[in-house]
């Protein structure tokens, strides 16, 4: 087989994988991650369509964040670009063409686009090779554009793209655009399922729920890394934890609205019926066909319970409660004392961390607890992009 053959090979096998992650982060990370593995680039990132602007949504960039503990803070980046021919990402996106450039200091001022150094700027990194490419359907739905940066030679020195490269990743993206648009359309279904459940409960907002989803896998993945389990293992495991956290009160649905939308303290009675919200929850993914379903009904079933065993509604303690339910309910508790609510203002930060180092071994699992402070600066950044 010839090298061209063999890479042919390796496309339509990675274009077959892809399809089968359901959640959109995982997803960009894969896309980007194979993209490079492709052209043997340092760095990468994703912009998405979204209406008339492009959005920044992913980063990968091995010589600045590799074997950093925070670096995942750069994902949480908000940063949104307008479409028109000056950027790089908004003149591919304006052409639907690639835009293969040599060294992104040294674009002619005859061009209409420019490089962007900023975040070079922030991070002293040097960008000089950039390809990018449009992410376009079969259809011709553009969903955003694909950047590599730095193909790297044998001395890891940064060089050309060259045009083999090119073709290939502009293959590749037509297969990730589309299965991009896939997971877009999940993740929108599961935003409105959530928004159900927030038109009965109003403190569980779009917000709320978006925070708990990116808390739980950031929090799940230092825990796993501690506990040695391997990155497949671990890249698997959280494409299913960020729906299955977002879905966490979605039992709420079932809840009567005297009780959900009672101002004041509930009686016993009706703290007894609210209660009911995990197992209503759970209800909801029985029967379930997929491993996504299953981690969310348990999810849902186990947010309440406790380390010490005085939790709802299984009263179950210590490693008995699943791992993704130690996990969701301190994200969950985190947020709601640190967010202001309809019902209470927000906690001072110092209050919530001292209260939370107080509660470890009682209310939450001491490893979880270890993992949420080893990447605050993360959970900080996941606060400001998510913001009500
Ligand atoms: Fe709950
Ligand atoms: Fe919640």
């Amino acid at each position: 087989m010839g090298k061209y053959d063999k890479n042919i090979q390796e496309l339509l096998n990675v274009s077959e994988q892809i399809n089968h992650i359901k959640d959109i982060d995982a997803l960009l990370d894969r896309v980007l991650f194979e993209a490079r593995i492709f052209t043997h680039s340092d760095a990468g990132s994703i912009y998405l369509m979204e209406g008339n602007r492009l959005k920044f949504r992913y980063v990968q960039n091995d010589s600045l964040f590799k074997g950093k503990k925070t670096s995942n803070k750069y994902l949480y980046t908000s940063h949104e670009l307008e479409i028109n021919e000056k950027s790089l990402a908004g003149y591919v996106v304006m052409t639907g063409k690639p835009l293969n450039i040599d060294d992104v200091y040294k674009i002619p001022t005859e061009h209409p686009y420019s490089f962007n150094i900023s975040f070079d700027e922030q991070t002293s990194y040097r960008s000089k090779s950039i390809l990018t490419i449009p992410l376009k359907t079969s259809q011709g739905t553009m969903v955003g554009i694909l950047q590599i940066i730095n193909r790297l030679d044998s001395r890891n020195q940064a060089t050309s793209f060259s045009k083999e490269d090119e073709l290939f990743v502009n293959h590749f993206a037509n297969h990730a655009a589309v299965a991009i648009e896939r997971a877009q359309i999940t993740r929108e279904i599961i935003l409105r399922m959530i928004n159900m459940a927030e038109l009965r409960d109003p403190k569980e907002t779009g917000a709320h729920v978006n925070r708990v989803g990116a808390y739980s896998i950031e929090m799940y993945q230092e825990w796993a890394r501690n506990q040695g389990i391997s990155e497949q293992e671990i890249k698997k495991f959280r494409d299913n934890l960020r729906i299955a956290a977002m879905l966490h009160d979605v039992g709420k649905v079932a809840i009567s609205d005297t009780i959900l939308k009672k101002p004041g303290k509930l009686d016993e009675q009706e703290f007894a019926t609210m209660k009911l919200h995990c197992v209503m929850g759970a209800r909801l993914f029985k029967n379930s066909s997929s491993e996504m379903d299953t981690m969310a009904a348990e999810v849902c079933l186990n947010h309440h319970e406790r380390w010490d065993g005085a939790g709802y509604p299984g009263k179950i303690k210590g490693e008995e409660v699943p791992l993704t339910g130690r996990i969701t309910a301190l994200a969950d508790v985190y947020d709601a004392l640190i967010s202001k609510r309809v019902y209470k203002d927000a906690w001072q930060e110092e209050d919530v961390l001292k209260y939370i180092q107080e509660q470890s071994g009682k209310q939450f699992d001491p490893g979880v607890i270890e993992s949420f402070f080893s990447i605050y600066d993360v959970i900080k950044a996941i606060r400001e992009k998510y913001i009500e």
